[in-house]
């Protein structure tokens, strides 16, 4: 099997899912934010402040692109990995794409601090959660092989489902 991506909103769980199911699975874990912040020298609020959002998103293409390379991992990708035409694409050539469902309520309500999101930063985070994922729910899907509901279920059960679904497939 290639990669298995983990996609959707930011605070469905997608770094803490991916190194759940890296550890069961055996492979390596890749945390695409982190892979940016590295490429950068700079933490992703940074990026968005100093550079802009054009080039973050940039970076992320390119991060995505390195995975063409590396071995079977599970990857945690950023929340809005999916705006782009090109990375959805590569999305779908790097292996098996998982959607992690959250509802825009949901999501603020497990991100304790949103200034790490810049996104989602200052006192609009909830419009704007909401906008942003209706914007992007159907990219999400579309993109998707397994979608899997993260409301009511904790980390574990969700790797858990995730690794069976992905044995069915
Ligand atoms: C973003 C989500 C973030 C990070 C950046 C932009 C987005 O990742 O890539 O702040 O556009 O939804 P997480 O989904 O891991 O929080």
């Amino acid at each position: 099997m290639s990669h298995v991506l983990l996609i959707g909103f930011m605070g469905a769980g997608k770094s803490t899912v991916g190194r759940l199911l890296a550890e069961s699975l055996d492979r390596p874990f890749v945390d695409l934010d982190d892979a940016v912040e590295q490429a950068a020298g700079m933490p992703v609020s940074m990026i968005f402040e100093d550079l802009g959002e054009d080039r973050f998103r940039m970076l992320e293409t390119e991060a995505l692109r390195a995975l063409i390379d590396a071995p079977p991992s599970v990857v945690a990708c950023g929340g809005g990995v999916v705006v782009r035409d090109e990375n959805r694409a590569l999305l779908g050539s790097l292996g098996a794409v998982v959607y992690l469902k959250v509802s825009a309520g949901e999501s603020i309500a497990r991100i304790s601090d949103t200034s790490s999101r810049p996104l989602l930063a200052g006192p609009g985070a909830a419009l704007a959660a909401t906008s942003l994922l209706a914007a992007r729910e159907a990219l999400y899907s579309a993109v998707a092989d397994i979608s899997v509901d993260t409301e009511g279920s904790g980390p574990g059960q969700i790797a858990q489902f995730v690794q069976d679904a992905l044995e069915d497939a």
